[in-house]
């Protein structure tokens, strides 16, 4: 069965799918993204990840390339082409093709839009019963990590590190010795108390889609949060830990640098979070959330 992607106007099959050499994302990053988890045929928190497109795309001084609804259709039809309902979809805009130049080129051209989706299973996932491992590593990135730019080579280097020492997630360390949050994930603990904690949403880690989710979900089950900064020293003492993203969901981590985590296992807190969070995205309880900057 051929396998299409979306690419500007046309869905084409995924092997010859491509863009303009000189395509701006391709030369200079010049482009944002967003994964957005099909599970069953729900789209996990579309609104949300439309608002954070539309949010990362207007830091950039671009509008969005087509209205949403233009934008779900076509996520929609892409999966169904593959024939799949249970899979990540990935949307990546850019500012178009011009000849190579760091200035933004006239509002005229053509923004690129590219769309992908991967199967995959998100039920018996061997991550959630055994947990995962994670490494710390420095945050080298930009300053402007609220934007969901696909200018993603520190991340690629953080996460090949964690690849390396056998572990899922690394997790990024500021100048100031504090966890910002995993490569391509929010990064969670729960302390002795049961309270949750992640680093506040500011410009110094992306605000995930899951992670608000996971906000109003825990206000409902009436667990404490706290948005703040912490150690790796911290978490290795923390009583459970956590990733959260569109691919992840929520992914608990049972080591750290090492340090086994609580008691090793995947701790109470995190399971019912990731339960809690299925039923969400299956419809099976409440509307689903958008997202705010
Ligand atoms: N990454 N932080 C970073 C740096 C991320 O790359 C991601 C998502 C998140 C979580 O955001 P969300 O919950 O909206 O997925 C946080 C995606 C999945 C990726 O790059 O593949």
């Amino acid at each position: 069965m051929p396998r299409y992607a979306y690419v500007n106007g046309a869905y084409l099959p995924h092997k010859n799918a491509a863009v303009h050499i000189e395509d701006r994302g391709f030369q200079l990053a010049d482009g944002v993204y967003e994964v957005i988890a099909c599970i069953h045929g729900h789209l996990a928190d579309e609104r949300g990840h439309m608002d954070r497109l539309e949010r990362s795309l207007a830091e950039l001084d671009m509008p969005m390339p087509m209205d949403r609804q233009t934008m779900a259709i076509i996520m929609r039809e892409l999966l169904r082409r593959n024939r799949t309902q249970n899979a990540n979809v990935y949307i990546q805009v850019t500012r178009g093709a011009a000849k190579r130049d760091f200035p933004y080129p006239s509002k005229d051209l053509q923004q690129s839009v590219v769309m992908t989706t991967w199967s995959f299973n998100y039920d018996n996932q061997p991550k959630m019963e055994k947990g995962v491992k994670a490494v710390t590593v420095p945050d080298i990135r930009w300053k402007r990590r609220d934007i969901k730019t696909t200018a993603l080579i520190a991340q690629v280097m953080a996460k090949q590190k964690a690849v390396e020492q056998d572990a899922y997630e690394a997790w990024m360390v500021d100048d100031d010795g504090f966890v910002t949050e995993g490569a391509s994930s929010n990064a969670w603990i729960v302390t002795k108390d049961g309270t949750l904690v992640t680093r506040k949403a500011t410009t110094d880690i992306l605000r995930g889609v899951t992670r608000t989710a996971l906000d109003a979900i825990r206000q409902e089950l009436q667990i404490k949060m706290e948005e703040r900064s912490f150690t790796p020293q911290e978490a290795y003492e923390a009583e459970e830990a956590f990733n959260s993203s569109a691919v992840a969901l929520v992914t608990p981590i049972v080591e750290i640098d090492g340090h086994k985590i609580g008691n090793g296992k995947p701790g109470k807190v995190t399971l019912r979070l990731y339960e809690e969070y299925r039923a969400y995205v299956d419809g099976l309880r409440g509307e689903q959330i958008g997202w705010k900057a």
